[in-house]
């Protein structure tokens, strides 16, 4: 039996869905579908168990850097044994399988050959007639099999310290209407605001963070009404998992993220996809910090592993029932 295949794949055959019709109930319904990312064994069972267990569509999110570090073949297969294994379970949810931020048409091209249901085409960082351009590209070649693409319009900050919210420059209304128009695309990722990893703004003690501009996503749903806008940098950093990290000898200090009441005023809104990474990445290393910690003997990785998929598996729960609103949808 060949393992390799050559020839390209469809999503559909593996069981995944495009985002369409996820997009379609989640802006009528008022909630956000999670787009969460996995690099790893322990983080897809998580993320899937927590959403057949809350009932929960879900995006499996790779991004470019996923596949350098796990290797795209196995990846994917990953991302295909999780909807055999939902099957098996007999309660399995809508699963979109999603390159996050590809850079190149080509990097879309090779995802979409080899069984994703949905890519990101990037160009956030181009000029404006050169994003269009490459978007359209990727739309052009997704559509052809039914795949839906996300781009960017706006540049969210950076994770280093010195980088602050401010600097990110927030997408500009009045360029969504012809940007969509001209690509063609499924959905739109906005910067209102929000910026990845675990240090999104700069707040002295007794602060708190800067609201996002929610006068921004306003006048952007006003230009392309009922449009699908995708929110990344979504991670609200809680407090409780850098305690955890802090207290069992990490260093975080000042790590601070979007404010969960934010989100779910945006995922009530057109925001249908909500883009999580962090939050995972916090959770898994607090709690192997924890286990290391109480029991420095402990060498055998199921047993750091395992409690940090138990908690990961706790925390999207709770992402999906309190945060998007996702749970219980389908
Ligand atoms: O938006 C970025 C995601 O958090 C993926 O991060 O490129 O380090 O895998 P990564
Ligand atoms: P966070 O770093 O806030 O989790 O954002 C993740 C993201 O946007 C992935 O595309
Ligand atoms: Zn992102």
């Amino acid at each position: 039996m060949h393992t390799t295949e050559t020839k390209p794949v469809s999503y559909k055959e593996l069981g995944f869905s495009n985002t369409r019709e996820m997009f379609k109930a989640a802006m009528k319904d008022g909630y956000a579908v999670p787009a969460y990312n996995f690099n790893n064994m322990e983080q897809i069972q998580a993320i899937i168990t927590a959403c057949m267990k809350s009932r929960s569509p879900v995006i499996l999110q790779v991004s470019k850097g996923a596949r350098d570090y796990a290797n795209a073949t196995l990846l994917r297969w990953m991302g295909r044994g999780a909807m055999e294994m939902m099957k098996e379970q007999g309660t399995p949810v809508p699963a979109a399988m999603h390159l996050d931020h590809g850079d190149s048409f080509e990097l879309c091209k090779s995802c979409i050959d080899s069984g994703f249901s949905s890519v990101m085409y990037d160009g956030s960082s181009l000029p404006y007639a050169e994003n269009a351009r490459i978007t359209r590209q990727v739309v052009e070649y997704a559509h052809k099999f039914d795949v839906s693409v996300e781009a960017e319009l706006g540049v969210l900050a950076g994770i280093e310290d010195e980088v602050s919210s401010e600097k990110s420059h927030y997408t500009d209304p009045a360029q969504v209407e012809d940007f969509v128009k001209k690509t063609g695309v499924d959905s739109l990722a906005i910067s209102i605001g929000t910026s990845h990893g675990a240090y999104k703004f700069k707040v002295k003690p007794g602060e708190s963070v800067p609201p996002l501009r929610f006068d921004i996503l306003e006048e952007v749903e006003k230009r392309i009404p009922g449009f699908p806008i995708v929110l990344h940098g979504s991670s609200s950093v809680m407090p409780a998992y850098i305690d955890m990290i802090n207290k069992y000898g990490g260093k975080m200090e000042n790590a601070v993220g979007v404010p969960p009441e934010q989100l779910r005023r945006a995922a009530k809104s057109a925001v249908c996809k909500i883009n999580i990474d962090s939050d995972g990445r916090l959770v898994m290393t607090a709690m192997i910090r924890k286990v290391f910690s109480e029991k420095p003997g402990e060498f055998d990785p199921r047993k750091y592993l395992g409690p940090a998929r138990e908690e990961l598996i706790k925390m999207y729960m709770d992402k999906n029932k309190d945060v998007l609103g996702s749970a219980g949808r389908v």
